[in-house]
């Protein structure tokens, strides 16, 4: 024997811990403790010594093969803690950095006046309900005191549906009808949504936006429908509003107003600007829903969400609302 199992000790201890990674180290294990690894080869040499030799030999090998089995576990251990630590920080990833921006979407300024004119309406107690854009003749314009010869209806200029029978509504207006048909008085309840009509320039669109309200009970009067104007308009604008309540002709409504604010212009100056129509809603449109008109009376009214949009953001062209250009719409985001 050449070298003793210290020195072989040795060596193989100072390999191991020099094993760079774990190819190197398993062919080191190899080198020691394979098929034909040097402290196999000595096990195996053990049968030509004498009996006497053999057992304390055989003693100091196996030691041998245990310290060192050991050893290249403990490196192994070492080797796979580097390499999970190198790799943690080569690809750590600093969380203060700013993160890259994600555009988030908005609302859209009238989707968000519309949201803004209902919470206002929720809290006077009114409750908001839907109609559809797609009418007929009776809801859109007869209930509504608003018969076949009226010159009313020239005022508006209507989208006949094809069939002839229907039309896109040309207000909110028969939602109030739709709703007086199905429920009893008391009926305290605003109708925002799309209405069209035949128009287009920078004042008008061929869709635009209305809200409609209707209160039905007992006793109804029109100090009532003047006090909830001029609160929703001082609450809408979010500062005390002058409103003035003008004789106006609705057909569906009797005595009618048109309510014109008090707005100070930056180009224009001060003057009177109309926001809204409203009224004592007539008997005949009571009677065409079979409501008694002895004994309940109504108010009506009905604004331009575009209308009050324009005013409150100072937005001067309608069709900004409708171009969906993203640099205007996303100054409301
Ligand atoms: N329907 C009217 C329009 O489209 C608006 C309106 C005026 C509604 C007076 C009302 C009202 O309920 O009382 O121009």
């Amino acid at each position: 024997m050449d070298d003793t199992e210290d020195t072989l000790l040795t060596q193989a201890g100072a390999d191991i811990a020099a094993a760079a990674d774990v190819v190197q180290l398993e062919a080191l294990r190899v080198a020691l403790l394979g098929r034909k690894g040097r402290i196999t080869e000595r096990l195996k040499a053990l049968g030509g010594l004498a009996p006497e030799e053999r057992r304390s030999a055989g003693q100091r090998i196996n030691q041998l093969k245990v310290e060192v089995t050991q050893r290249l576990e403990t490196r192994r251990t070492e080797l796979a803690t580097q390499g999970l630590n190198a790799r943690l920080l080569r690809e750590r990833i600093d969380t203060t950095l700013p993160a890259r921006g994600q555009p988030v979407g908005g609302l859209h300024p009238i989707t968000r006046t519309i949201q803004r004119i209902e919470s206002i309406f929720r809290i006077l107690g009114f409750e908001s309900v839907q109609g559809p854009e797609i009418e007929d003749d009776w809801h859109n314009f007869q209930a509504l005191n608003i018969p076949e010869s009226h010159p009313a209806r020239e005022m508006q200029d209507t989208f006949y549906l094809l069939n002839g029978a229907q039309l896109l509504r040309t207000h909110t207006s028969p939602v109030q009808i739709r709703t007086m048909q199905e429920r009893k008085p008391p009926i305290r309840i605003i109708c925002p949504g799309r209405v069209y009509r035949v128009d287009f320039d920078r004042t008008h669109s061929p869709m635009f936006h209305q809200v409609e309200g209707l209160y039905v009970a007992e006793n109804v009067s029109l100090a009532e429908l003047k006090y909830d104007i001029q609160q929703f308009l001082s609450m809408f604008f979010e500062r005390d509003i002058k409103a003035l309540f003008r004789p106006s002709y609705f057909p569906f409504v009797e005595p009618g107003a048109d309510v014109h604010i008090r707005w100070n212009d930056p180009t224009k100056g001060e003057r009177w600007l109309e926001v809204l129509g409203c009224g004592i809603v007539h008997p005949n449109v009571l009677k065409a829903v079979g409501i008694d008109s002895e004994r309940y009376t109504g108010y009506a009214f009905g604004m331009g969400v575009e209308r009050l949009a324009m005013l409150r953001y100072g937005v001067d062209d309608l069709r900004l609302f409708f171009d969906n250009d993203l640099r205007f719409l996303e100054q409301f985001a």
